[in-house]
């Protein structure tokens, strides 16, 4: 359907060609001569309608009451130019084929509108309405587009591993892997009760497949660093874990993450290059997926296209985290949590810079105490502060989180001893500064909440096809 309508002149130079539309249908409007069904077959918003009179094969369908909406349908017909106001064109149906029918009674997509709560008890069945579908497209443009920006620019994909056993952010929001071992091999059910245990009753790991703790991802920065040490310009495009019991409608317990790598670089490239990547994106979801975003411009956020026009046009703000924190004393508004330099910022203090300070502008705050940030992030030269970043959008809060790396040997082996940490089981990663170390710097970015921004649906659950939340796991 987007293939006949999506052109210049929505489907007139189609006109007198055949056409076969697949498809489910929208609605079927049974009148005394003609019959209305509006196909849609998921390749954009708009449905075909299709026309059809009692000398159309496979009329006994309409007559037997099998054209429902939900049903999955085949249509031959001719193209024509319509009479009605909402297209230029229609199909005049030759031949209608049922294949899959749908009960009307049960069917639980209704005309009346739902709230997205509803449908999220129904993911199955959400991408089926306007919605979804148009999330689902822009979705899929913006993965395309990351993968095109980063190919042009001469970055190599790298795969990062999804079970590991390091902590990268280091702040325990790991959720542990085991595997299952059957002793009993009588009794296949896996059985918590069977997770081998030592004497003092901790899992024995030395039964365990892995032989040791693994976890699922929380980033795969650090297997990046060693790609972009060697190849120079890497991103890695994945899933990643975090099991924080967080119910907002930002946090998900699994969420894909872009993270480019930049050998030689340092902060501000890394900023240039988070600034040039979010600019591309866009612009390429507002040149390629127009209808979709229309409708999220009607429906879902009144005036998206605008604040998006605007985030490709105009450069983004930069301040210290230093500024930022006198610019949220002075402006004397009353927040739930406390601000004080050293004290990491919150979703609402984000917001308030983003969408009152700066007026919808993306913001990237960078130089943030050492202390609220991870191990890897290289010192400043004032021993507070770590060449870090973030980049702020509103509605979203923080979009991006980046640093320039600690490069040098010396600094980092100190940074993990004050925090504690196990110095051998670093011991690949301090490699790379003990060979042929490098400036190198990079930064993550949420891949829902990008979904979030370029769409303005409003909770991240929407923004991802099957989400993962503490407690919801079906489907
Ligand atoms: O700021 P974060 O924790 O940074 C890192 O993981 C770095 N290792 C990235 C890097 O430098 N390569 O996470 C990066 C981004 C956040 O800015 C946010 O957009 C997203 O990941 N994010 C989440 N998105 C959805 N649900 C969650 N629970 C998220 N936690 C982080
Ligand atoms: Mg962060």
């Amino acid at each position: 359907i987007d293939e006949v309508k999506g052109g210049p002149d929505e489907g007139l130079d189609w006109v007198g060609k055949g056409l076969t539309v697949r498809g489910w249908v929208r609605t079927c409007r049974v009148q005394s001569s003609v019959t209305f069904i509006e196909v849609n077959d998921g390749s954009c918003l708009s449905n075909m309608q299709c026309v059809m009179t009692s000398d159309a094969e496979g009329y006994d369908q309409i007559e037997s009451g099998a054209v429902t909406t939900g049903a999955s349908i085949l249509i031959e017909g001719t193209v024509v130019p319509s009479q009605g106001a909402k297209q230029k064109i229609e199909l005049k149906v030759t031949r209608l084929v049922v294949i899959g029918r749908s009960d009307p009674t049960t069917y639980p997509i209704q005309k009346k509108r739902a709230t997205r709560e509803f449908f999220r008890s129904i993911a199955h069945l959400r991408p089926r309405t306007n919605t979804f579908s148009a999330v689902t497209r822009v979705r899929n443009a913006l993965a395309y587009a990351t993968h095109k920006f980063f190919q042009e620019n001469g970055f190599v994909w790298v795969s990062s591993p999804i079970i590991t056993a390091s902590d990268c952010e280091g702040a325990g929001e790991q959720f542990y892997v085991t595997t299952l071992i059957q002793n009993d091999t009588e009794d296949n059910n896996f059985n918590v009760s069977k997770i081998p245990t030592t004497k003092d009753g901790k899992i024995d790991w030395s039964q365990d497949f892995f032989g040791k703790p693994a976890f699922l991802t929380v980033s795969g920065q650090l297997n990046g660093e060693t790609y972009a040490c060697a190849l120079s310009d890497i991103y890695t495009f994945g899933p990643t874990f975090r099991a924080e019991n967080s119910n907002t409608s930002r946090h998900l317990a699994e969420f894909w993450m872009i993270e480019p790598e930049l050998a030689f670089a340092d902060l501000n490239d890394d900023m240039a290059c988070a600034t040039a990547y979010l600019q591309y994106v866009v612009k390429y979801v507002l040149e390629n997926c127009k209808e979709d975003m229309e409708f999220f411009n009607t429906w879902i956020e009144k005036g998206i296209i605008n604040r998006l026009n605007d985030v490709v046009e105009k450069s983004f703000v930069q301040l210290s985290y230093t500024d930022a924190i006198d610019l949220l004393v002075k402006s004397k508004k009353k927040f739930e949590f406390p601000v004080k330099w050293g004290l990491d910022l919150q979703s609402e203090h984000e917001r308030y810079i983003t969408e009152q300070v700066f007026g919808g502008s993306p913001v990237i705050i960078r130089d943030y105490p050492k202390e609220i940030k991870a191990f890897y992030m290289r010192q400043n030269d004032d021993e507070k502060t770590v060449a870090a970043m973030d980049l702020l959008v509103p509605r979203v809060g923080e979009l991006i989180g980046g640093s320039q790396r600690e490069e040098r040997l010396d600094y980092l082996e100190a940074r993990l001893e004050e925090l504690n940490l196990n110095k051998e089981s670093y011991w690949w990663y301090l490699d790379l500064r003990r060979f042929g170390s490098v400036p190198h710097a990079g930064f993550g970015l949420g891949f829902e909440r990008l979904v979030q921004f370029a769409t303005g649906i409003e909770n991240i659950r929407d923004a991802i096809p099957f989400p993962r939340t503490p407690g919801s796991a079906d489907f």
